[in-house]
């Protein structure tokens, strides 16, 4: 019998899709698929990954949790998705997003954009007074989304070196007991938290979700939201920025004409997003289950079958995005991407982290216009082991 291909797969170059990814899509939308848990369906084409995406037969919870081995990383992601247990996903998932929605409302967004924005050139003034070669990671990627989240949850600025590596540490699916006793640290500290906005609360979301449904719920209920806040909503756009100086940096075209254009920052951050897969690509990988069985072309899920969604491969199939592996400003009416998800689970902090990176990519290569790397981007790490991915650091010089 032929063996099945094993998930990761081998990628000669630190950003973009694996080559066995593009292989297996030319051949077909959907395969059987290894992966270090459990035998899985690989979904790689973007019309069948976005209407998988959207199909409420799929949930994150397994069905069959005795069959499967996940990391305690993993467990964790699902728990604060409401997607950790089968029997309570269907209710538990929804009152999540009826409690987080509102909290990314067009006020906080406006309010966030101006500070987002001060913040941005902020940093990037240090960043220019200072000697290169500079870690752009910890001058830039860092400390902006960090503060956005110190904003959200009404915490002092200082606290970022606290939380700063709880988000890695919880997301390594390398070491078990690292994730649990990091995962901890932000149990207690938001719980904490929580106690201290009931006594003295701020414009922020965790004193909204005390004040929600009659001021009913529990703390370890408003600690659980909030834990989902922190530790979504600072590594995944920390490693977008990075990524995105990296393909600017690939694209002297395009950076220039961003640096000539900064009204064109919406566009490149789309792509950006949209490219944004490095490694062997697992932060590009959505896991579901199927609840119910489910057809795709010839091929039946079944109940309880694993699937993995392959946002990154569906975000460079040539059928939705022509030219697809070029990073281009000028997309006439491209589809919408699938960095953020779609349907049920639909990101909630892109609006903000769209903010985020326009703020960015708006700023950086006027401000800095001979930015460039100052390593061999052959010595660049991606961290394979977080669920999130991404690089420890970014030399730079200007
Ligand atoms: C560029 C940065 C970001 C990227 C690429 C990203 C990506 C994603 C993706 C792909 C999902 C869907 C996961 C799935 O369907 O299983 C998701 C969900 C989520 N994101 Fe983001 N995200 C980003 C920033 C943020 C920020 C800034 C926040 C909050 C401040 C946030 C909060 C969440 C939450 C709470 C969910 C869970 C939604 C649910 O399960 O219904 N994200 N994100």
């Amino acid at each position: 019998m032929k063996e099945l291909p094993r998930l990761p797969f081998d990628n000669p170059d630190i950003l973009g899709i694996a080559p066995r990814m593009r292989a297996l899509q030319r051949e077909g939308p959907i395969t059987r698929v290894r992966t270090a848990g459990e035998d899985a369906w690989l979904v790689t084409r973007y019309d069948e990954v976005r209407a998988l995406l959207a199909d409420r037969r799929l949930g994150l919870s397994n069905p069959y949790p005795e069959r499967s081995v996940k990391s305690a990383a993993r467990g964790f992601m699902m728990a604060l998705m409401a997607g950790d247990d089968y029997d309570t996903e269907a209710t538990g998932h929804p009152l999540m997003r009826e409690l987080l929605v509102p909290r990314f409302s067009t006020r906080r967004m406006r309010l966030m954009k101006t500070r987002i924005e001060r913040h941005v050139d902020e940093l990037l003034d240090q960043l220019a007074s200072s000697t290169a070669p500079v870690d752009l990671h910890h001058a830039l990627s860092f400390p902006l989304p960090t503060m956005v989240v110190c904003d959200l949850l009404g915490v002092p600025l200082a606290d970022r070196e606290r939380f700063g590596q709880w988000a890695r540490g919880t997301f390594d699916q390398s070491d078990n007991q690292h994730s649990a006793n990091t995962f901890q640290q932000v149990v207690d500290y938001m719980t904490e938290l929580v106690a201290r906005k009931r006594i003295e609360p701020g414009d922020d979301i965790l004193s909204e979700l005390i004040a929600e449904k009659g001021g009913t719920l529990s703390d370890a209920d408003i600690a659980q939201l909030g834990n989902a806040v922190l530790l979504f909503g600072y590594e995944t756009t920390i490693v977008r920025i990075d990524m995105g100086v990296l393909l600017l940096l690939r694209n002297p075209v395009q950076r220039a004409l961003l640096a000539e254009s900064p009204e064109l920052a919406p566009a490149a951050v789309e792509e950006i997003l949209r490219l944004s897969v490095g490694g062997k690509g697992s932060n590009a990988l959505i896991p579901r289950y199927a609840h119910s069985d489910v057809t795709v072309g010839d091929t039946v899920i079944r109940t309880g079958d694993a699937v993995m969604l392959a946002i990154g491969a569906a975000n460079i199939d040539g059928r939705a995005f022509p030219d697809s592996d070029l990073f281009d400003l000028a997309r006439v009416r491209p589809k919408p991407h699938l960095a953020f998800g779609h349907g049920t689970r639909h990101c909630i902090g892109r609006v903000l982290a769209r903010i985020e990176l326009t703020a960015v990519f708006e700023r950086l290569f006027r401000r800095l216009p001979d930015l460039r790397l100052a390593v061999p981007e052959e010595s660049l790490r991606w961290q394979e082991h977080r669920i999130t991915g991404g690089f420890d650091e970014l030399p730079v010089t200007f």
